[in-house]
């Protein structure tokens, strides 16, 4: 499956979650192909320090931050790998519009503040441009950096908001704000495997990774 993590918003979390979810596939046994699609080269360089840990699974991890490149590369190498994770970078680039035609699935992470829901309406132009061309596309909205608690009165707007842009479907499995994701991060881990153990960080991304695939 080609997910794409993808929203033009900047800082919502789309490499956090991309390398989070290329490393749990991988820990299930899939081949797994993460393609940064950021000219900053986030992810890739969150998967070199993996690399250099010597942690394994390894995540074969490509950077093509220009969309006919990425389109290509992945018409002709994708079929190799079981899952295809996509981190396309903050801004409306040729990257983001290339992985929208190629993706089965967009998650786009969304942070409960106002102008992350304002800039919903954007991403959701592309969507529909993507669809113009292509079929299939399911694009889903998912909280990051969500509030502590299950009843924070942000988390429930921003996610009511959700059904006001009709090209999403909100996705009831929220990301919190936490330590463990950024620390992992830093070691190029998943929070699945970072030590010690952040049990709720574990367990809401595992809700995230069984209702995407
Ligand atoms: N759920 C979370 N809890 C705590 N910190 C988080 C969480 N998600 C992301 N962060 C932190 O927020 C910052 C931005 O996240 P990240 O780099 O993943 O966003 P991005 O959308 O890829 O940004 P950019 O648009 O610059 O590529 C990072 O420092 C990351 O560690
Ligand atoms: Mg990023």
């Amino acid at each position: 499956m080609i997910v794409c993590v993808g929203n033009t918003k900047g800082g919502v979390g789309k490499t956090t979650l991309a390398v989070n979810l290329a490393i749990a596939r991988a820990l299930t046994g899939r081949d797994v192909w993460l393609i940064d699609g950021d000219r900053q080269g986030t992810a890739q360089t969150a998967i070199s320090i993996r690399a250099e840990g010597g942690h394994s699974p390894g995540i074969a991890c490509s950077q093509y931050s220009d969309g006919p490149t990425l389109r290509a590369q992945v018409q002709q190498q994708g079929r190799k790998f079981d899952d295809i994770i996509i981190d396309a970078g903050g801004r409306d680039s040729t990257a983001l519009r290339a992985a929208l035609v190629l993706a089965d699935v967009l998650v786009v992470p969304f942070q409960p503040r106002s102008y992350d829901v304002w800039a919903l309406a954007d991403i959701a132009g592309l969507v529909d441009e993507a669809r113009s061309v292509r079929d299939g596309l399911r694009a889903f909205a998912v909280l990051n950096c969500a509030d502590p608690g299950e009843s924070s009165a942000d988390n429930l707007e921003a996610a009511a908001a959700v059904a006001d842009v009709p090209q999403f479907k909100y996705l009831a499995t929220p990301l919190r704000r936490r330590k463990a994701y950024a620390n992992a991060a830093g070691s190029g881990l998943s929070v699945l495997e970072a030590k010690p153990v952040d049990r709720k960080a574990v367990d809401e991304l595992q809700a995230l990774v069984n209702a995407l695939f």
